[in-house]
């Protein structure tokens, strides 16, 4: 990044995340209690769930507190400001992302495995059959992954992967020959969770409608740290959860064209998605309702549009400039250690905040628990990647992963904690 981004303040971020001055340690089995020989948090695990600041549990709070009801179907006062509420959420995070066609474009689904079942379940198992195929990447999440593998086992289509270089980035003559007259769909993560690479996307997208395929881009780790424009990356569906974006769990989007979703039939029926029912059949509601059968995620969506707002308020440029400026720091001193394997694409590349690595003759679970004495908050294992990790030649990997909030001192807490493992180990 070669423009000149102004920084934050971080210490007033900080401030604005109440978990982030609590202290851990001691005694588990009550969360939240004050133990005796407790450590300040340092919370490097953002690539799983980030946290909440202030503001988004207060907009959620105020719902609960102030117009709790349901949407979509009252007339009397409460339900009509829930429902305004909750259906602005969704031009909110239609202008997140870029999607023009406002919220006929947003669905709001449970998180981003959903979203992915969603199209996989409605689109996959009616256009699919024998002969079709689908292209994903070997850097695919399991939600991408094993949803896309179980629907083509129930379809009789067929599942190629585009392999990754040494760098951990894809390879895109591999992807230029994999993707042809038989692919149906490319459903590819737009940024890695394991190794932090950012996929061309668009150069993807490009590929897929060259060959009438759709594409789907896995934006979890995208998302909440980039800006993203669905439609300058070209996408036809894309998938984020809000949970990774300062916003609540249990919320996720699902964008879809508008002419897309149109067309596609529903995947959960019940309430809320019908217009008319008989005895006999039963016609849809418009976008997005029709994709959000029962009562919906009234608080989830009315959070995650405050955490939209907080993000861009602060500006997603800085927020990227940030967390890649930690990443960095973080790589260049573990590209120190020679007992130390860094995985993904180099340091000073556009990537993300995601530093997954290995210390040699310690497992990466026992790592995350010498981290934990030292309070840092790291995440150990496969991360929903275990073909991935096979190809990486290791069955778990720790993950430090940035967010706004963090510093420079906590990459250096979390150094320390390299070397106290080390030591232990040696
Ligand atoms: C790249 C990627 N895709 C999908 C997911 C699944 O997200 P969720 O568990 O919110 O559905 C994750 C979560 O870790 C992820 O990192």
């Amino acid at each position: 990044m070669s423009k000149h981004i102004e920084p934050f303040d971080v210490e007033g971020v900080r401030a604005d995340f109440p978990i982030l001055s609590r202290e851990v340690g001691g005694d588990i089995s009550t969360p939240g209690a004050g133990p005796d020989d407790s450590t300040p948090l340092v919370y490097l695990d953002n690539g799983a769930t980030s946290q909440t600041p202030e503001r988004v549990i207060d907009a959620m709070s105020t719902y609960y507190r102030e117009y709790n009801s349901n949407v979509h179907r009252g007339v009397h006062h409460l339900s009509q400001e829930a429902s305004i509420a909750y259906e602005t959420a969704h031009d909110r995070l239609a202008e997140f992302i870029g999607a023009s066609g406002g919220r006929e474009e947003i669905v709001f689904t449970k998180n981003t495995t959903e979203s992915m079942n969603t199209i996989a379940y409605s689109w996959g198992l009616a256009e699919l059959g024998p002969g079709d195929e689908i292209v994903l990447s070997e850097m695919e999440h399991h939600a991408a992954l094993v949803t896309w593998q179980q629907i083509a086992k129930k379809t009789g289509a067929d599942v190629k992967f585009v392999r990754i270089d040494d760098d951990g980035r894809l390879d895109m003559d591999h992807a230029r020959e994999l993707i042809g007259e038989n692919t149906e769909m490319v459903s590819v993560v737009h940024v890695s969770n394991v190794l932090g690479t950012v996929n061309p996307v668009a150069d993807l997208a490009d590929l897929a409608h060259a060959n009438d395929a759709y594409i789907f881009a896995d934006g979890a780790q995208a998302a909440p740290n980039r800006p993203v424009d669905v439609e300058e990356l070209g996408v036809d569906f894309y998938a984020f959860s809000g949970h990774k974006m300062c916003g609540p769990t249990g919320i996720g989007v699902l964008y879809g064209k508008e002419h897309l979703l149109e067309a596609i039939d529903p995947f959960l029926y019940g309430g809320m998605m019908i217009r008319k029912v008989s005895f006999e059949d039963s016609t849809w509601n418009e976008l997005p309702w029709k994709f959000e059968a029962g009562t919906p995620l009234i608080a989830e969506g009315i959070g995650l549009a405050e955490a939209a707002d907080y993000i861009d308020e602060i500006g997603m440029e800085r927020i990227q400039r940030h967390e890649l400026e930690l990443a960095d720091y973080a790589m260049e001193q573990l590209e120190g250690f020679d007992d130390v394997e860094v995985y993904g694409p180099p340091r000073g590349e556009d990537r993300s905040g995601v530093v997954s690595f290995n210390l040699d003759g310690v497992h990466a679970h026992d790592l995350a628990s010498i981290m934990n004495d030292y309070a840092v908050a790291i995440r150990a294992g496969d991360h929903c990647t275990q073909p991935l990790h096979e190809t990486l030649g290791t069955a778990a990997s720790a993950r430090a992963s940035f967010y706004l909030y963090n510093t420079r001192e906590e990459v250096d807490t979390l150094l320390e904690a390299i070397d106290s493992a080390r030591q232990l180990f040696a």
